[in-house]
């Protein structure tokens, strides 16, 4: 049972956005409220092998120099790990008029191609081929042209790509069919800070006016929606109460109404939200859908408080062709679910127990993580290096409301790899 409070940190899917387009800016950006994981410090090198200079203030707190940043080949090991590497084709297309990337790495959950990226460059007068798992990109004259882009399909990662390169190409460039998501009004944010001229983020047409070039400045990171409906959905599943702070209420509405139909109580307070478990869980069904609809992102974490639930929970995945594969491991600790295609079925009313399970991508092993803290006995789940992708200090965070969780060392560990451990 989680109680006490936690502190949310900054946003990743913002970070893994600001970063690339720090590349952008000839001056100083400082940049606070950073979230301290493993995709931003692989960006943040990636951008050091470019040239950047990189200054750690504080623990949240970084300064970014690219005015000396040069075109040359980036470390493509570190680009392929992650899929937020798809951010440097149009910070670099933006910067220096040619770009060469890996194709992105990332979770794996079916298909994610990015051929809405290609679609925006190519809209923006760049020439685009992928080739022997490379992106090459140029633009004759080093300079994109503004331009109207209707995305096929609602993409976060294709609508902020396509934002960074338009901020400085010439004239003026129309995102239409646009993700609305937080984390992208909060890039249009942090590039305005820096004097771009974008209007409209945070609805489906997003106008940007090109500039000349960027000048530095400082920008804080607004909180992380996952990093906190995910607190919220442990303290909901092990029945605490937990007061989760730093946290933008409007960005969580959809997660704070799903909680409160499953019976959980949520008050919402200026900048933080207070969870209490309810004793017992009622069945909800779940379609996840772009911003401001359910986020996939909070999928998984669901699907474990689900199995706890009273009744039959239907979860239908609107975003990914296959984002279940947690499902499995779920069943080894007892639970009772299946899944056909994009829908998983849930009966309620499991009584966990702890088993070694995996965590199969970042939010899967947070969904491990919470039903670890439901069970009965010890659970001890593997490949946590996706986890530590996308949750700062998860394990001090999680010790300080009251979990019995800890990183266990290699030699202790029966698989030899670095697991967690739930008791
Ligand atoms: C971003 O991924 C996030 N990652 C994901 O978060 C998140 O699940 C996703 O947005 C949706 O919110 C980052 O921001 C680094 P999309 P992205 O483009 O940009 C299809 C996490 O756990 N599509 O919005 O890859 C795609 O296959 C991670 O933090 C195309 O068909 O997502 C998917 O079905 C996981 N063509 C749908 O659109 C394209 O060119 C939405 O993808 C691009 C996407």
């Amino acid at each position: 049972m989680l109680r006490g409070e936690v502190e949310i940190s900054g946003a990743k899917n913002a970070a893994v956005a600001i970063i690339p387009a720090a590349l952008m800016v000839d001056g100083v950006c400082r940049i606070e409220n950073m979230p301290q994981i493993s995709d931003t410090d692989m960006l943040l090198t990636i951008l050091s092998e470019l040239g950047a200079k990189v200054n750690y203030i504080n623990h949240s707190t970084i300064e970014i120099d690219c005015s000396k940043v040069r075109y040359q080949d980036a470390p493509y090991d570190l680009m392929r790990k992650i899929r937020a590497s798809y951010y440097l084709i149009g910070a670099m297309l933006g910067r220096f008029g040619s770009a060469k990337t890996t194709m992105p790495g990332g979770c794996n959950f079916g298909v994610r191609p990015i051929d809405q990226h290609i679609k925006g460059m190519t809209a923006l007068g760049a020439n685009v081929e992928v080739k022997n798992g490379f992106v090459y990109a140029d633009v004759a004259g080093g300079r994109l042209h503004g331009t109207r882009i209707y995305l096929d399909k609602v993409s976060v990662g294709a609508t902020m790509n396509i934002l960074i390169a338009a901020v400085m190409a010439q004239g003026r460039t129309i995102i239409e069919n646009a993700a609305r998501e937080p984390h992208i009004v909060d890039l249009a944010n942090f590039l305005n800070s820096m004097g771009a001229d974008v209007r409209g983020a945070g609805t489906d047409t997003i106008k940007i006016n090109g500039v000349e070039k960027l000048h530095g400045g400082t920008y804080a990171i607004i909180p992380d929606q996952i990093e906190a409906g995910t607190y919220m959905v442990a303290a909901a599943a092990t029945g605490g109460e937990v007061l989760v702070k730093n946290v933008i209420p409007r960005h969580l509405e959809c997660i704070s109404a799903k909680l409160r139909e499953t019976g959980t109580i949520v008050q919402e307070y200026e900048d933080s939200i207070l969870v209490k478990g309810a004793s017992t869980l009622r069945k909800v069904n779940i379609k996840t859908l772009p911003y401001p609809g359910f986020p996939t992102d909070m999928q998984p974490q669901m699907g474990a408080l689900l199995c706890l639930a009273e009744g039959t929970s239907v979860i239908t995945e609107g975003i990914y062709d296959n984002r279940f594969k947690y499902v499995s491991e779920l069943r080894k600790m007892g639970a009772e679910a299946h899944v056909d295609g994009r829908v998983a079925v849930i009966e309620g009313g499991a009584k966990l127990s702890g088993a070694p399970v995996q965590a199969c991508d970042l939010r899967a092993g947070a969904a491990m993580v919470i039903a670890g803290l439901c069970a009965n006995g010890v659970t001890e789940i593997e490949d946590i290096h996706y986890i530590e992708r996308g949750y700062e200090n998860f394990v001090d965070k999680l010790r300080s409301l009251g979990a019995d969780i800890r990183l266990v060392s290699f030699e202790d560990s029966c698989s030899g790899a670095e697991i967690l451990s739930i008791s």
